[in-house]
């Protein structure tokens, strides 16, 4: 299902108001979070609204998609600075109850295993939130990664390193490999949303839309599931053809 929003601020408050209705209908929910620029907004609607009307987080239990390898906690751009900068640090969620793949870890292989068990241990994922990558991958699952993957290790591709980069003071810096959720983790979540935003991610959205399941395009592996919701503003829904838009009536106004 597509929800497409005249602006990102829309797009990302109605993503955030989605982690809203599941945490209120659920305090013991498993939330899978997501990092990257198209979050930030997301994190700040949430928290505003937890500001105005305040829930009891003590019993919700988080998990990210991924992390760089050889980056610790106190960098600025590993993913667990990311999400205690953007969320965590403003939010009453127990420590205990958060977690981050281990970029740092002796045993790779070891943490990751642990994580995806963690996670079935858990209950599984009420709610996984992704963005998209301009390859396509969701979590830090390239092209052809296989669909039944659990958590692993990944050699990030060139274009993914490329995009990053920006986030670094040069490409140099990104990291080569990173732990992400597997796309089989993914797909057991029992409801995904997906928000991307900006004109660079409409090419890749259109190839979705227009891809059939296929490694080659990680994020087709959600045509697998049956409840996923697409959240997009219009700059990212730009090049989609107009029966998206045609359904997505009375979701927003004037577009197009
Ligand atoms: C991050 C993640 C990635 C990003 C994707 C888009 O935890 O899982 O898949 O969602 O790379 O990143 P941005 O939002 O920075 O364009």
């Amino acid at each position: 299902m597509y929800k497409i929003f005249n602006t990102t601020q829309e797009a990302s408050h109605y993503t955030a108001q989605r982690l809203l209705t599941r945490i209120q209908a659920n305090p013991h929910a498993n939330l899978g979070l997501a990092t990257g620029s198209t979050m930030e907004p997301v994190y700040h609607r949430l928290l505003e609204c937890l500001q105005r009307e305040p829930v009891d987080l003590s019993q919700l239990t988080t998990f990210n998609l991924d992390e760089y390898i050889g980056l610790d906690a106190e960098h600025a751009q590993s993913y667990r600075y990311y999400m205690h900068q953007h969320l965590f640090n403003k939010l009453s969620i127990p420590e205990d109850k958060i977690n981050l793949p281990d970029g740092m870890a002796m045993d790779v292989e070891g943490a990751c295993q642990a994580y995806s068990e963690a996670i079935r241990g858990a209950g599984g994922l009420d709610l996984q939130l992704l963005g998209i990558g301009s390859n396509g991958h969701i979590g830090f699952n390239e092209p052809h990664t296989c669909f039944s993957s659990r958590t692993h290790v990944i050699e990030l591709s060139e274009q993914t390193r490329l995009d990053n980069g920006r986030f670094f003071v040069n490409k140099k810096e990104v990291p080569t490999r990173a732990i992400t959720m597997g796309i089989q983790d993914i797909l057991e979540a029992k409801e995904i949303v997906l928000l991307a935003t900006g004109m660079k991610k409409a090419a890749i959205m259109a190839d979705l839309f227009h891809s059939t399941v296929d490694e080659a395009l990680p994020a087709s592996a959600l045509k697998q599931h049956s409840n996923v919701t697409i959240v997009l503003d219009c700059e990212a829904a730009s090049l989609l053809p107009q029966q998206v838009f045609n359904e997505a009536v009375g979701i927003m106004e004037g577009v197009r």
